[in-house]
């Protein structure tokens, strides 16, 4: 996850000037690879037929299976033959403009710590199970892989017109929360979902969500949860549409009329939504009434 609110300035000590440290992989002990390895049957038990075929090809692509944490020497000699890209460790989340950066570069950042027992379904940092199962295996995909990379850049350029927040949404809504119509159904692509044994349902099979077609513009007005499962879901035609209507897109006059237009509330659905599935919205409401 990356929800862009990050508090220190410079990086803390023992970390380079990138934000970047040693994974230190030596430094794993036997309960955090047992952690790994327990997350990882379980998803890779749930995910056929329900992740994308380039999430899944990413999963083999890089042999994830493997039991234990990933060693990032031998992940980015798998990585990078694929698509250029490395996972870079980072101690948490970093400054906006540094996260962009490294995306600019091929270089995704990934928080370096493994999650308890006790957090085996929800935590609020983002920890290797979720930066390395969650969205290295996307970055296999040429496409998607261009995809990150000019989303670094539009980043670094969305600081300059004071609009992170709307281009913040974009990446929620597609690496975090993404789901992708393939010819065979619809599916998750998103590492937010493909990383949570019970959003992987819920985002799929749950009737309480909406669907929604991809559209630039709603989705940069659009609020997210990020405390709870979304109540909005937003499907692309593929990821090459994605990569060309972002690529061929200026963001610039975008960023200029989202200025006028209001922000669309969590769950609402607006007059030009092309709708998958219109939820029922009851499983928000179930929880907000505990
Ligand atoms: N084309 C966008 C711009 O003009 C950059 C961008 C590309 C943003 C891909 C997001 C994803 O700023
Ligand atoms: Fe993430």
């Amino acid at each position: 996850m990356a929800d862009f609110q990050h508090v220190h300035e410079v990086p803390p000590e023992g970390a380079n000037a990138d934000w970047t440290i040693p994974q230190n992989w030596e430094a794993f002990n036997a309960d955090n690879h047992r952690m790994w390895d327990r997350l990882f049957t379980r998803q890779s038990e749930l995910l056929p037929g329900r992740a994308a075929d380039a999430f899944l090809r990413g999963i083999d692509m890089l042999k994830l299976s493997n039991s234990g944490i990933p060693d990032y020497r031998e992940l980015n000699a798998r990585l990078e033959a694929a698509t250029g890209w490395t996972v870079v460790a980072v101690p948490g989340l970093v400054p906006d403009a540094v996260f962009f950066d490294h995306l600019a570069n091929r270089r995704f950042p990934a928080g370096n710590f493994i999650r308890s027992p006790l957090q085996m379904d929800y935590l609020q940092e983002p920890d290797i199970f979720h930066d390395v199962f969650g969205h290295v295996p996307m970055l296999t995909d040429p496409v998607f892989a261009d995809y990150m990379v000019a989303y670094g850049k539009g980043g670094l350029r969305s600081l300059r017109f004071g609009a992170l927040h709307h281009l913040a949404r974009l990446y929620w809504y597609t690496v975090e929360f993404g789901l992708i119509e393939q010819p065979d159904g619809l599916r998750i692509y998103g590492a937010g979902i493909v990383s949570s044994y019970a959003e992987s349902i819920f985002a799929l099979d749950d009737p309480s969500p909406n669907r929604i077609d991809f559209d630039l513009v709603r989705i940069m007005r659009t609020h997210y949860r990020i405390d709870d499962f979304q109540q909005n879901y937003f499907v692309i035609p593929s990821l090459e549409f994605l990569l060309k209507v972002t690529l061929e897109t200026d963001f610039a006059p975008l960023y200029a009329n989202l200025k006028a237009l209001p922000d669309i509330a969590v769950a609402d659905i607006v007059p030009q939504d092309s709708i998958v599935t219109r939820g029922t919205q009851e499983f928000a409401a179930s929880r907000n009434k505990k």
